[in-house]
């Protein structure tokens, strides 16, 4: 598959494009600075702000798929018509857990206050895409980390996790923006991924995916 990774710099960008070039995809890398990192390198990139109409357009030109490794009503703005206009119809965007988590009530209470601009932001781009004409997929990941991947993630449909620990590591969470990227059954569907955590026992539809 043809892959764009917008946000392909920042900390979960740099393991998407890994990744994505090691499941053999062909990955264009968009990103504002050079997107350094130890791992393998996208087969092209483009420089850019991904808010920009004429990046976004010379970025989309033959792609078969977008990953928007961050989350941003204001890049959704320029980016779903670009997608419209270039014919690309697939969207994998990242987002927050804690937009539809209502448990436990004071963490959630704690965390919107601390991070209130950017939780609004978040719900604003994920009503941008739902209101769409795409095949979008938003991945709700729980709080990132830099630790090293287990290899599997929880997963679930619910508001409030079904399992798993709130901890997910970064290279755990590109490897669920992947998994979705090439499921079409996700396809116009918000999926909530978190942490493995040893023993636990998922309920309600939960379920572990191994990469
Ligand atoms: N952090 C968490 O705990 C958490 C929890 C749940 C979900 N998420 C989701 O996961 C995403 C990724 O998190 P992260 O911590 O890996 O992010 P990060 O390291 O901060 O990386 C975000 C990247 O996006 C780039 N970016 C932002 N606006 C851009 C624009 N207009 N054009 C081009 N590039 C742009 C940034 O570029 P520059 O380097 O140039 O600034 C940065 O490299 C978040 O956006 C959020 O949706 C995060």
């Amino acid at each position: 598959m043809k892959i764009l990774v917008i946000g392909a710099a920042g900390r979960t960008g740099r393991l998407v494009v890994d990744q994505a070039v090691g499941r053999g995809h062909i990955v264009t890398a968009l990103a504002r600075r050079p997107a350094q990192g130890p791992g393998r390198a996208p087969q092209a990139e483009v420089r850019g702000d991904a808010t920009d109409p004429k990046v976004l357009r010379e970025a989309l030109q033959g792609q078969d798929a977008v990953v928007a490794a961050v989350g941003s009503s204001a890049i959704l703005r320029a980016l779903i018509p670009a997608m419209a206009g270039a014919g690309v119809d697939r969207l994998v965007m990242t987002s927050s857990r804690s937009i539809v988590a209502t448990r436990p009530k004071a963490v959630v209470a704690v965390m919107w206050v601390l991070l209130r601009s950017a939780y609004a932001d978040l719900a604003r781009a994920e009503g941008m895409l739902e209101m769409s004409e795409l095949d979008w997929t938003i991945v709700r990941g729980s709080m990132l980390t830099d630790d090293a991947g287990a290899g599997k993630v929880h997963t679930d449909f619910e508001a409030d996790a079904t399992g798993g620990d709130h901890r997910l590591p970064r290279a755990d969470y590109a490897m669920a923006l992947l998994d979705a990227v090439e499921d079409d059954s996700l396809v116009r569907r918000a999926v909530g991924v978190g942490g493995i955590r040893t023993g636990s026992r998922s309920k309600g539809g939960a379920k572990t995916k191994t990469g």
